[in-house]
């Protein structure tokens, strides 16, 4: 498979302080992946560093390249980088009360995109845009396309943000924690007719969440973050069988199963570090059982593991180098 998207040793910094410090990453055509970790791990500044966005921040991408199908991220410039937006790489937001224009017909939105990237007619845009909101499940499409946002409930919403993502055909979609606003089970369908459409369409996903069922069920690969470094990367048959990193373990530890006794949901003892503050060595070494003195002086570098996955923990059976 030919890689879409590739992260090598990105580091992203706001100010003095260095919040993504290494990431690694693959993303090959039509692929999903699952990007996981708690909250303030850096999955959003991830995001922000492949959309082009980190300027919204303030944040700089201060070492390390992002290449996308062959185009170096950091040389092609801010113009560069806005015209892959929308026509190339596709962006979900993580709110998507923030993401829509509130003085603009919600249908309109979407048509602008395939106006702009497709250069299709206003009418043949139209049609499009009704036909996607039909895919994404919106009941009466005609009528929700003249309502402004506000007029829509959360779920609506956030299916007309996809829906703009979804627009411009691009090879690669970003969809940060999709669904965080709304109730579980709207959640899932969400997530499985995005990943539905995106594979019908041999689109690679990049799919943001905290929450590792989501992730069981609609990836192929996940990459867990941890305090803005990547802890393990994995295919999802191998990780969820034999998770290498401790944080991993303890991430499926937390996923609620129906054979559990009730109150029996374990948490992660502790909370992630915040940017600036975070710990020597292995940042996750203060909340893992099984950290010894090395682990708090030296940092655990990402390696090969014998399933094409990796892992960044000095305990972990890798590959031999
Ligand atoms: N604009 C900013 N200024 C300063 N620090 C920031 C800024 N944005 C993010 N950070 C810090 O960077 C780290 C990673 O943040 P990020 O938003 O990427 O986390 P996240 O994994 O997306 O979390 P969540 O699940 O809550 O969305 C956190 O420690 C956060 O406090
Ligand atoms: S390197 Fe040490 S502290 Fe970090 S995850 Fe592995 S065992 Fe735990
Ligand atoms: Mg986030």
């Amino acid at each position: 498979m030919t890689a879409l998207l590739t992260l090598s040793n990105v580091c992203v910094d706001i100010g003095r302080t260095r919040l993504l410090d290494g990431i690694n990453l693959t993303l090959n055509r039509g692929e999903v992946l699952g990007l996981v970790g708690e909250s303030g791990s850096g999955k959003s500044l991830t995001a922000l560093a492949v959309t082009g966005l980190l300027p919204l921040i303030g944040g700089k991408l201060s070492a390390g390249h992002i290449n996308f199908d062959g185009i170096d991220l950091a040389a092609a410039g801010e113009a560069g980088r806005r015209a892959l937006r929308g026509a190339r790489i596709g962006f979900v937001m993580q709110n998507p009360m923030t993401a829509l224009d509130a003085v603009q017909r919600v249908g309109e939105q979407v048509d602008i995109v395939s106006r702009l990237h497709l250069r299709l007619s206003a009418s043949d845009a139209r049609a499009r845009t009704l036909d996607l909101m039909a895919q994404l499940r919106i009941p009466e499409p005609a009528a929700v396309a003249e309502a402004y946002p506000h007029q829509l409930s959360g779920g609506m919403k956030q299916r007309i943000v996809i829906a703009i993502a979804l627009a411009g055909e691009p090879d690669l979609i970003v969809a940060d924690e999709p669904t965080t606003a709304l109730d579980v089970t709207v959640q899932a369908q969400i997530v499985q007719i995005l990943t539905r459409l995106a594979r019908e369409r041999g689109m690679a996903l990049m799919l943001i969440t905290h929450d590792m069922g989501v992730v069981a069920q609609v990836c192929d690969r996940v990459a867990v973050l941890y305090a803005g470094r990547i802890a393990e990367e994995r295919a999802i048959d191998p990780i969820f069988a034999a998770p290498a990193h401790p944080y991993t373990r303890a991430l499926i530890g937390c996923i609620p199963r129906d054979d559990m006794a009730p109150g029996s949901l374990r948490g992660i003892p502790g909370s992630v570090p915040t940017a600036g503050g975070y710990p020597s060595g292995c940042r996750f070494h203060p909340r893992c059982a099984q950290a010894a003195d090395r682990c708090r002086e030296e940092r655990p570098l990402l390696r090969p593991l014998s399933d094409d996955g990796h892992v960044a923990c000095h305990f972990a059976l890798t590959e031999p180098a």
